[in-house]
């Protein structure tokens, strides 16, 4: 079915493409290889509003930015990230930017149900016309750009990453001191909740966590460890009933798993958690592989001083999610915008942001020979599993379900409901 809309969708964008092409009447130099050459050359600032503000997240935007630079010396970039993790305090932030007719230049945005939301508020512009100039089309994966896509085959951002978040990401030496094999696999929940205790035996934090969208992330793992990619799936097509008992046990493990993490949570963000396992305060972190960047940066290399592995019953599943940049409606300076898009489609931009970020490319002929061990797996993974939407980063559910399930989850987790109210609330948000 999913092929079929793509075709079809496709087939729109080729036709919507060149129907731009013709009406625009600029541009008329044609593909011009020369990638220093900026269409449009008209220069000036370009602001790129994201919520990569710091730490090895800024140093991805920082690779990224540094071949803007090199393709296109006529613009400036102007940084517009807003910290706070996941984009949790960036959102708000933009969307009051755009009721208020002040859009950046380009915003980052989520593949799938995310843009969804852009799209149907029509903060955004249809691009398609820039993949049949860039060649985009063929050198993204066909589901990517149906995420990508309306069903009319208008195509709204150009992905500059794909990262995986159902991964746990651990110290060998806390998990060794507390007993345990760092080679150990864990089937299920069940498995790993017997590790858990060893870690917390031996006095160490077993599952570092933070604020409350990393809660929603470790959420979204549960359900889908527990349910299996089928009925995970089924939460957000209306096929599996949130009131059902297998949502019952997934959530009775969410709130045990809750039980080993560090009671200073909610006043930390994901930098945070992971680094008590990078320091060795914590055994077990859920994250998704920006972790792994953050690992990079400190220097620390696997399998020695870190391992990774799927969230335990979620192996042969890939929980995607792919940030995206978009030109939003009334940018400022849009052909700086185009710049921008021009590079983060590039093979070039692809390689050099991924590698930094801990993510793989979207692009399929981009070169993922220098990549770390980890994302050599994710590119395997990626390929060859079975690929489930992200709940916390867009990728599943619109902005508003998200936060309403934010809401609840943080009530649950701080004590100010119970499970049976969590659930009821969980059902209520997918209404
Ligand atoms: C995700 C985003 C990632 C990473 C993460 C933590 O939503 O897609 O690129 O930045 O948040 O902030």
């Amino acid at each position: 079915m999913r092929n079929s809309r793509l075709m079809a969708a496709t087939a729109a964008a080729a036709v919507l493409a060149l129907g731009l092409t013709a009406c625009s009447g600029d541009d008329s130099e044609g593909s011009g290889d020369d990638s220093t050459m900026s269409e449009g050359d008209g220069g000036g600032e370009v602001e790129v509003f994201t919520w990569w503000a710091a730490g090895s997240e800024k140093a991805g935007l920082d690779a990224l930015v540094g071949v803007f630079d090199e393709q296109n010396p006529d613009y400036t970039f102007v940084n517009g990230a807003v910290a706070g993790g996941a984009g949790s305090a960036a959102k708000d932030l933009l969307q009051s930017r755009l009721q208020a007719g002040d859009p950046p230049d380009t915003f980052q945005a989520h593949a799938g149900a995310e843009l969804q939301d852009y799209i149907d508020a029509a903060q955004i512009e249809d691009v398609s016309d820039l993949y049949d100039e860039f060649g985009l089309t063929e050198a993204f994966p066909s589901d990517l750009v149906d995420r990508l896509s309306t069903e009319d085959g208008a195509i709204y951002s150009v992905p500059s990453n794909i990262h995986r978040a159902n991964v746990v990401w651990a110290n060998p030496t806390v998990l060794e001191d507390a007993g345990l094999d760092p080679e150990a696999e864990y089937a299920d929940m069940d498995a790993w909740f017997e590790a858990l205790d060893a870690v917390e035996e031996s006095g160490k934090t077993a599952l570092s966590i933070a604020t409350t969208w990393t809660q929603v992330h470790l959420l979204e793992t549960v359900l889908l460890s527990d349910l299996g990619a089928e009925a995970y799936n089924g939460l957000w097509d209306g096929s599996t009933d949130w009131e059902g008992a297998e949502v019952t046990a997934a959530l009775e493990d969410f709130e045990k798993l809750m039980g080993y993490t560090n009671t200073d949570r909610d006043g930390l963000d994901w930098p945070d958690a992971t680094q008590q396992v990078i320091d060795g305060q914590a055994a077990f972190n859920v994250m998704g592989d920006w972790a792994e960047a953050a690992f990079q940066e400190a220097g620390s290399e696997a399998p020695g001083d870190y391992i990774y592995f799927p969230v335990p019953g979620t192996d042969g599943t890939f929980d995607f999610l792919a940030d995206s940049f978009t030109m939003p409606v009334g940018a400022p300076n849009p052909d700086g915008t185009k710049a921008w898009l021009e590079t983060v489609g590039s093979a070039e931009g692809q390689e050099a942001f991924n590698k930094a970020k801990g993510s793989i490319p979207a692009r399929t002929d981009a070169d993922t020979s220098d990549f770390s061990e980890y994302q050599q797996t994710a590119v395997e993974s990626f390929a060859n599993d079975t690929i489930v939407s992200s709940l916390a980063h867009g990728a599943a559910a619109p902005v508003a379900t998200l936060n309403s399930i934010s809401d609840a989850t943080s009530k649950f987790t701080t004590g100010a409901s119970d499970l049976a109210t969590f659930q009821s609330e969980l059902a209520a948000a997918n209404m």
